[in-house]
């Protein structure tokens, strides 16, 4: 190997790693199911934690940014969480601050409850991630899945039929009726796009979040039902 050849590999992993912190991270993440009751999860247990409690107007909101610290991302939080390390972390640093100027949230404002510290930290031990988990499929049923009761129903909560109804037909399909969402299914693209497989365009589209995949899963068992019009 040449010395050109030993300057590529370290600029293309460079390449990478921009490419992979600028692209990914803040992305919806795919639910992983079910919730494992040992595991602390982004999403559900800590982003609900630091919105209300830092995120807040006047302090770190988008809008304020205190100190030039925005927590009201993934990607904001994680400027002050050194990933598997709770207590090289300035966000465990300032949580457990009991007074003074370093104390966050700061008086007249309530500190966190050791619980929701605890569940931070464990957050941070675990690596941080930006993941979120659903217990959906465990009380999912399919077996009275209907054009009318179900399916126009989850168009309709999904928030489909802003692209796709009256003046906006995307992709050409008008999803507030039965022909249109009969022929996105027969077409097979219906399913594939809610999937997010990769076989037709990710529907709805980014950044709104996937949908449930109990929806997913009606969906389908509608289509293997034969897309009746009931
Ligand atoms: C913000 C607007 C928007 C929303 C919301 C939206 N769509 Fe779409 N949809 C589009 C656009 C734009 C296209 C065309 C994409 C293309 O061809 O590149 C499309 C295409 C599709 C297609 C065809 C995909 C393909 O591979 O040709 C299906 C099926 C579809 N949408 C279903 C849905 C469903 C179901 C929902 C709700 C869960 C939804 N869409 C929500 C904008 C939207």
């Amino acid at each position: 190997m040449n010395r050109s050849h030993l300057f590529i590999l370290p600029m293309a992993l460079a390449a990478c790693t921009v490419f992979f912190n600028g692209c990914t991270k803040d992305k919806t993440p795919v639910p992983v199911e079910p919730c494992d009751p040992n595991k602390v999860y982004f999403q559900n247990d800590v982003f609900p934690i630091i919105a209300s409690n830092c995120a807040k107007s006047g302090c770190h909101d988008a809008a304020t940014q205190a100190e030039e610290i925005n927590l009201s991302s993934y990607n904001g939080i994680m400027k002050i969480v050194k990933p598997g390390n709770p207590s090289g972390s300035d966000l465990m640093k300032v949580i457990n601050t009991p007074t003074g100027e370093k104390a966050m949230p700061p008086a007249p404002n309530t500190p966190l409850s050791q619980t929701k510290k605890d569940m931070i930290s464990k957050w941070i031990s675990e690596g941080a991630l930006n993941n979120y988990c659903s217990n959906d499929l465990a009380n999912c049923t399919t077996d009275s899945v209907t054009y009318s009761g179900t399916i126009s129903k989850i168009m309709i909560s999904n928030n489909c039929l802003s692209c796709h109804s009256g003046a906006t037909i995307k992709g050409g399909f008008d999803l507030s009726n039965y022909s249109g969402v009969q022929s996105a299914a027969a077409s097979g693209k219906l399913y594939n796009a809610v999937l997010q497989n990769g076989s037709a365009v990710a529907m709805p589209p980014s950044p709104a979040p996937k949908i449930s995949s109990c929806d997913s899963k009606k969906i389908k068992a509608w289509i293997d039902a034969g897309m009746k019009n009931n």
